[in-house]
C-alpha cells in the first residue's frame, strides 16, 4: 500500500501487529514501517512466515473440528486480522452455512477492511465489533455481538495468535477468564501462541534481540504459563501441542519442525 493511499485514522509510521501479520501472510494491507518490523524480527527468527501460515492452518483445523466434529455454530473471533484466505466464517459456513461469527480486533486497519469479513452466507450471520481485549466489557455489551450471538449457547472463543499481544502488567490470564466467565457450558476456547520453548539458548537470545528491536509489543509465554489460560478447562485431544501436531492433516515427514514455526495450541470445552 503506498503512502499516498493511508486510510483515514491509520498511522503508517508505527509497526501494527495486524498489517505485519498481513505482510507475512503475502497480503498488501502494510507499509514500509510493517514490513521493517517484520524483517527485524525475520532476522532473529528466520522462519516466522511459515509460522504465520501454520498458525492460519491450525486456525482452519480448529474451527473445520469444532464446526463438523462439535457441532458449534456460533464463534467470537477476538484478533481476528486482517481479511485473509479462509477467514473463520467461510472455513464454518462452508461446513455449516447457518453458522455465526463476530469479528474483534483493536486495530483500525481490520475495521478499515472489516467489509471482507461481512460476507455472510445468508442462512448465518456475521458481524465486527472495533474494541480492545484489554476491555472485554465493550466487546460484550456490544450490540453487534448480542445481535448476532446468543452467549447462552455454546460458542467457540477464538484467540489464535493473539494472547501474545497482552503482558502479564495488563493481566492476560484475568482478562480471557473474564471472556470465559461469559460462555455458556459446552463453549470452546481455540488459543495459539508464540513461545521460546523449543529454542536452544542461543536461538532464544536472537529472538529475543529481534523482538525487541522490533517496535512491537509481545510477550512470550511457556508452556506452563501458557497452560495456564486453561485452568478449570477441558483440553480437547491432544491436549497442548505444538500448533504443527495439533490434530494434523498432512503426515509428520511433511510438517515444519516445533523449531522453525515455534507456536503452542490448544482447544479446549467449557464444562
Ligand atoms: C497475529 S494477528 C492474528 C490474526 C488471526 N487471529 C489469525 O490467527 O490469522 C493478531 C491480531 O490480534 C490483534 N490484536 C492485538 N492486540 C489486540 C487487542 N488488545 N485487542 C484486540 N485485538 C488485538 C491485532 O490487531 C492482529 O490483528
Amino acid at each position: 500500500m503506498s503512502a499516498e493511499r493511508v486510510p483515514r485514522g491509520i498511522d503508517p509510521t508505527r509497526a501494527h501487529p495486524a498489517r505485519r501479520y498481513d505482510y507475512w501472510l503475502g497480503g498488501k494491507d502494510n507499509f514500509a514501517a510493517d514490513r521493517e518490523s517484520a524483517e527485524i524480527l525475520a532476522s532473529g527468527f528466520p522462519t516466522i512466515r511459515l509460522a504465520a501460515l501454520e498458525n492460519r492452518k491450525f486456525l482452519q483445523r480448529a474451527v473445520r473440528h469444532l464446526t463438523a466434529e462439535v457441532g458449534i455454530r456460533q464463534f467470537l473471533d477476538v484478533g481476528a486480522g486482517l481479511p485473509s484466505a479462509g477467514n473463520v466464517h467461510e472455513i464454518a459456513q462452508g461446513i455449516a452455512p447457518e453458522s455465526r461469527v463476530v469479528y474483534v480486533d483493536n486495530d483500525p486497519i481490520v475495521l478499515v477492511h472489516a467489509r471482507a469479513l461481512l460476507n455472510s452466507s445468508p442462512q448465518g450471520a456475521t458481524a465486527y465489533v472495533d474494541a480492545d481485549l484489554r476491555e472485554p466489557e465493550k466487546i460484550l455489551d456490544s450490540p453487534e455481538l448480542s445481535r448476532t450471538l446468543d452467549l447462552s449457547r455454546p460458542t467457540a472463543l477464538i484467540l489464535v495468535a493473539t494472547m501474545h499481544f497482552i503482558t502479564e502488567a495488563e493481566d492476560a490470564h484475568g482478562l480471557l477468564n473474564r471472556l470465559r466467565e461469559t460462555l455458556a457450558p459446552g463453549s470452546y476456547i481455540a488459543l495459539t501462541h508464540a513461545t521460546l520453548d523449543y529454542l536452544s539458548p542461543e536461538r532464544r537470545a536472537e529472538v529475543v534481540e529481534a523482538d525487541e528491536k522490533s517496535g512491537v509489543r509481545f510477550q512470550m509465554r511457556s508452556r506452563e504459563e501458557f497452560a495456564r489460560f486453561f485452568e478449570g478447562l477441558d483440553l480437547v485431544e491432544p491436549g497442548i501441542t505444538s500448533i504443527v501436531d495439533w490434530r494434523p492433516d498432512v503426515p509428520p515427514e511433511q510438517r515444519p519442525s516445533v523449531e522453525d514455526v515455534s507456536m503452542l495450541g490448544a482447544v479446549a470445552r467449557v464444562p
